[in-house]
């Protein structure tokens, strides 16, 4: 039996899904809090507190079937933009849940982990982001990896400040660079590649999410709204990955 195999809570054939070939590392961009609230005629920090209860059970999903990493988009370098109030509550809404799920998630043996440049959060965020990565760091389910003012732009300028620095110091030299020496440097060192990303709210495009990671990964695009997204509609995306004949450049 493979290890992923083993970590499967639940039969995934009775839910339509391929145990051979079922992705690795699923990355999926969390959009359309604010239309969802708007609809509702809420303020728009509504929809991204209704976007976490769609978190819970895109989760506990990823979880039972096996799924290894669930990279999740929460706030880009470019979110910086949006009113203070709005930037404040996200930050709010990740704090707050960090402290009340991390232990849950730990006694259901995930593992979390963030990508993006954490130095620019606030104190409390980092102090909630540093103790729930340690509480989990020992957990081998489900990897929960947080995009946190996360931008493939910045993550590949990151990475490339850090290779000019290893040059720098002699620790390497100019022949050493290839792409897998790029990816030790880049925020997902260590992580595969995501074989699935999916975005909800109808918006075709990439948002600067991913950029060297996404090379050849597939794309499920959804017009639902992330509030309304849930594990049965996850489901629903691997099924629709699962029929796709993925060619890599060959025959
Ligand atoms: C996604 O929902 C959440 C974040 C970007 C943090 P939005 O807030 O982008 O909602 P829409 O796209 O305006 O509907
Ligand atoms: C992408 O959504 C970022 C996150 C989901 C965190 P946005 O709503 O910020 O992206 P744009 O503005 O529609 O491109
Ligand atoms: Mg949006």
């Amino acid at each position: 039996m493979t290890r992923q195999k083993m970590k499967q809570t639940i039969d995934i054939e009775t839910l339509g899904l391929k145990p051979e070939g079922l992705p690795k590392h699923i990355a999926i961009i969390m959009d359309g809090n604010g239309r969802w609230a708007k609809k509702r005629l809420m303020p728009r920090s509504f929809g991204h507190r209704a976007g976490v209860e769609a978190l819970r059970s895109v989760i506990r999903t990823a979880s039972d079937i096996g799924i290894e990493v669930l990279t999740l988009y929460a706030f880009s370098t470019e979110n910086w933009n949006r009113p203070v109030e709005e930037v404040s509550g996200l930050m709010q809404l990740m704090v707050e849940y960090l402290k009340r799920e991390a232990r849950a998630l730990h006694e259901n043996n995930v593992k979390i982990t963030t990508i993006g440049d954490l130095s620019r959060l606030e104190g409390k965020l980092i102090d909630e982001i540093q103790w729930a990565t340690e509480l989990t760091k020992d957990n081998d389910g489900l990897n929960l990896n947080i995009a946190l003012n996360y931008g493939g732009r910045d993550e590949l300028t990151r990475a490339i400040k850090k290779i000019a620095s290893a040059l720098d110091m002699g620790k390497i030299s100019s022949e050493d660079i290839d792409t897998a020496l790029v990816e030790e440097y880049l925020d997902t060192a260590g992580v595969p590649d995501p074989e699935l990303l999916i975005r909800t709210s109808g918006e075709y495009r990439f948002s600067n999410f991913m950029l060297w990671q996404t090379a050849y990964t597939e794309f499920y695009f959804t017009n639902t709204l992330w509030p309304d997204f849930n594990g049965d509609l996850l489901v629903e995306a691997i099924r629709d990955y699962q029929k796709r004949d993925r060619r890599f450049g060959s025959l």
